[in-house]
Formats: structure tokens, sequence, C-alpha cells
């Protein structure tokens, strides 16, 4: 599904008469070149206030990845991080406002903003842990008025013992993958197993298994992770076996036709699995449907299939994978959510339970999952150009896309993309993350 009025937009014949009408232009976004992604997006400038516990490792590490750096005065910085873990009084604050207030009007299309603070929770002090809460609100305000830009805002929180573990999101936050994260928070957390690979080909040896792999997100997920070397296991039901199939053919992938919600689903797919190794890097529960009613119409049929596709199923999978030791020291599970699972909306009583409860799997398996060296943390999507979204009428489509900051629909490989970074093996520290993929939808916000 094509978004007729971004290219419109920014069709060379088009845009001046948006410009003299004063229409809202929405930015073409950077997005990853699939042939040499995982590259930051230009010069870093970095910064932080008096006191900030993070700085010179961030400064190291990005020299140590041959990063350009920009000099205080530059004009030309792709991404602005400043570390504001040291702002522990009102005052203090100031120095967060200048450092932007100075160096914001050189931020170019597609730029990103990066604010790294303590996670609240880690801090015994009650006043800073009160200053680095409202970093959150800072962030959220500045994605807003930098929008308009393509340009995003996060925040990065260090949680205890994290320190470590600050390297992979800042390097996807700097990168074109992030195109559509916008706004979010993303804790990093003592890694759950040591920390190495490749930051261009992460994945390389390792096996991945996708759910709902023949079409939409879903082979946008298998892509990416085919893309950074993984074998993938695509799973789909069986009445879209010849499209599953095509579809792994396409990336060297191996293809498990499956309904995940019939009887022995799960033992088909451990099996599976086994004999194709003795280690699965992860599992992406990615399959998911609507059955979208008024609640007072919804039939009993509706409420059931969907929960058991966009939720049992899942966890079942969970509990079969869990039973071995497939997952142990390294694996990830990853859960696909809803904006609507955080928002609610109309006629979807069920889907957004379902994908409140995958935000819920998330937040409960996190700390039992850690001691097995596993992680689970979940992708929140909001308008995604998908056959799903495609199906919704013109005027509710256009307002899908447009309530956002970036003033657009994300792309499936948006939400791939963030997957591809929770599923590196350098995001072991990154463990109970719900982070939407919405642009910055205005809904839920
Ligand atoms: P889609 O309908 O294009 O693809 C879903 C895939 O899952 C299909 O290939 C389907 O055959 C497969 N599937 C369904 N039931 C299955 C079962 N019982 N066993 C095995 N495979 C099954 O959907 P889309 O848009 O790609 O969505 C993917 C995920 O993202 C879903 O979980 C959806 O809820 C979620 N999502 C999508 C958004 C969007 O804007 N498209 C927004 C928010 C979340």
């Amino acid at each position: 599904m094509t978004d007729r009025y971004l290219e419109l937009a920014n069709a060379n014949f088009t845009k001046t008469i948006f410009d003299g009408l004063g229409l809202p232009t929405p930015v073409l976004l950077k997005r990853e070149n699939q042939t040499n992604p995982h590259q930051l997006l230009g010069q870093v400038l970095v910064a932080g206030s008096e006191g900030a516990s993070f700085t010179q490792g961030i400064l190291k590490m990005l020299q140590a990845s041959s990063v350009t750096m920009a000099e205080d005065n530059s004009c030309d910085s792709a991404s602005l991080v400043f570390d504001a873990s040291g702002i522990a009084t009102a005052e203090q604050s100031s120095q967060l406002y200048e450092f932007f207030n100075q160096h914001l009007s050189s931020l170019p299309r597609s730029g990103r903003v990066v604010v790294v603070g303590h996670r609240p929770e880690a801090l015994a002090n009650t006043t800073h842990a009160t200053l680095q809460r409202g970093l959150v609100g800072f962030v959220k305000s500045l994605a807003k008025e930098i929008g308009r830009k393509g340009a995003t805002a996060n925040l990065l929180y260090v949680d205890k013992g994290g320190k470590a573990a600050i390297e992979a999101p800042l390097r996807f936050l700097l990168s074109a993958g992030s195109a559509f994260m916008n706004a979010q928070v993303v804790n990093a957390s003592k890694p759950v197993v040591k920390i190495n690979g490749d930051w261009t080909k992460p994945l390389v040896g390792k096996s991945v298994v996708v759910t709902g792999a023949a079409r939409g997100i879903g082979l946008a997920i298998s892509q990416v992770l085919a893309r950074d070397g993984a074998k993938v296991i695509g799973i789909d039901i069986p009445q879209a076996e010849a499209e599953l199939a095509s579809a792994m053919a396409s990336i060297n992938g191996l293809s498990l036709p499956l309904d995940i919600t019939s009887d022995g689903a799960c033992d088909v797919l451990v099996k599976f699995c086994l004999d194709h190794g003795n280690t699965l890097h992860s599992i992406v529960h990615n399959a998911g449907i609507t059955r979208d009613k008024m609640l007072s119409r919804m039939t009993s049929v509706q409420w059931d299939l969907l929960m058991q596709v966009n939720l049992g199923a899942a966890q079942r999978i969970n509990d079969a994978l869990l039973a071995t030791e497939l997952l142990d020291n390294g694996g990830k599970i990853i859960g696909v959510a809803s904006i609507s699972g955080i928002a609610g909306n109309v006629g979807q009583t069920n889907y957004g339970f379902s994908k409140s409860a995958v935000i819920g799997m998330v937040d409960s398996l996190a700390k039992p999952l850690a001691k097995r060296g596993i992680t689970i943390n979940a992708v929140a999507p909001g308008f995604i150009e998908t056959q799903m979204t495609a199906a919704i009428p013109f005027m509710t489509r256009q307002m899908g896309r447009r309530l956002s900051s970036l003033s657009q629909g994300g792309l499936p490989i948006d939400v791939a993309e963030v997957i591809g970074f929770f599923v590196s093996p350098q995001a072991a520290g990154i463990n109970g993350n719900t982070v939407r993929v919405c642009g910055q939808s205005l809904l839920g916000a």
C-alpha cells in the first residue's frame, strides 16, 4: 500500500503546491541501505551534564567504531547525544535546555536525538530519581517538535549494571534502522550473557523462528534477520504454504507450514528446531489476526480464535521451548503487540486484550528468563502499511497515517529493524522492554 499524499508532498512537480497551500509535508524517512546496514547517520555531537556518568564511555565507543565526532560549534551533526544522567536538581536541568537550545537548529532531516539518563527506579537518591524521570516528558515533547523534519528523539535509561549494555541501543538509535521509532524509552540493564558479536552481520550461524512469515510484517522480519546472517525458520498456516515456501526460498530459509493453534503444533515446532540444530537463537511471535466487532455484537468464536492466535499459541510455544534448553544462554523471545494494546481501539476489545497481554508476557517473564540467559522484549507497532491496514476505510486510514509526529505510516521494515536490534547478540542487556514503533502516534501517547 502506498501513501500517495507522502509521495506527492515530496515530488518535485507538486511539492511547491503543497508548500504554497501551507499543507503539512511529511519527510521521506531515511531507511537502512539493505546492502550496507548498521551504519550510523553521519557525525555525532556528544555532550554531558555536570557529573554525568556515561559521557566518556559513549565517546570511547563511538570513536572505536570510527564514527566522526562533531565539534561543539559544528552545524552539520546528524545526531545529538546528551548524557543527562548527572542532572539531579531543578537548577541543573538548564544544562539540558542549553545544549539543545544551542544545537537543535543544526539537526538535519532524519536526524537523531538521544538523551541518556539513569533509570529512576535504580537510584537511591529520590531527588535525583525525580529529575531523571523528567527526561521522559522532555524527550516526548522534543520528538513532537522535530518530527516535521523526519527526525526522532528517544531516551536511553541505564539501569543498575547496565553501563555495559549501552552500545547496542545507542548504535541502533543513531542508525537509519530506527527511522519510525520515536519518543520511546529503552532500558539498558545488566547483560544476561556476555556481550559479543559482529556489528555488521550479528546473526551469522544463528537460527530464528518467525511465525506468520509468509507476508506483511513477518516477511519483512524474516528478510531483515536473514540479511543479518540468520537461518530463518518461517511458519505460516498451511493455506499459505506456497507463499511461505517462495518467501523462505528467497532468503535461503526453511519453511514450516503449521497452524500454530492446532493440536500438537508446539511438538512439531520443537522437533523441527531440534532436527535443525542444538540451539535456537530466537522466536519472534509475529502471527496475529484481527476480528473487529463492537463487544455487544462480537461472537465467542471471534473472541476465542483471536485469543488463541495472538496470545495462547505464543504462550504454549514459549512453554514448549522453555521445557528444552534450546534458548538458554543467549536466546531471545520477541512479542509483537500493538498500540491498540496500549491505547485501546473501538471494536477491538479482543485484539486490545490480546496485545496488552503480550506486553504482560514481557513484563512478567523478563526477570525469570534472565536467570537462564534469555531476554524477552516486544514491539508495539502503530499504523504500518500492510494488507491489514489497506483494508481500513480511506478517511480512517488517512487519519491513522497523519496522527503521528512523523505524519506518515511506517513500513513493515521499520518494525523488522527494531526486532533485528532486539535479536542481535549485542542487545543482551535489553530485557523487558516494549517499544512502540509508531512514529510517535498520538494514540495512547
Ligand atoms: P498479516 O495479516 O499481513 O500477516 C499475518 C500472518 O500471520 C499471515 O501470513 C497469516 O497467515 C499468519 N497467521 C495467522 N494465523 C496464523 C496461525 N494460526 N498460524 C500460523 N500463522 C498464522 O498481518 P501484519 O499486518 O503483517 O501483522 C503482523 C503482526 O503485527 C500481527 O501480530 C499484528 O497484530 C501486528 N500489528 C500490525 C499492525 C499493522 O499496522 N499492520 C499494527 C500493530 C500490530
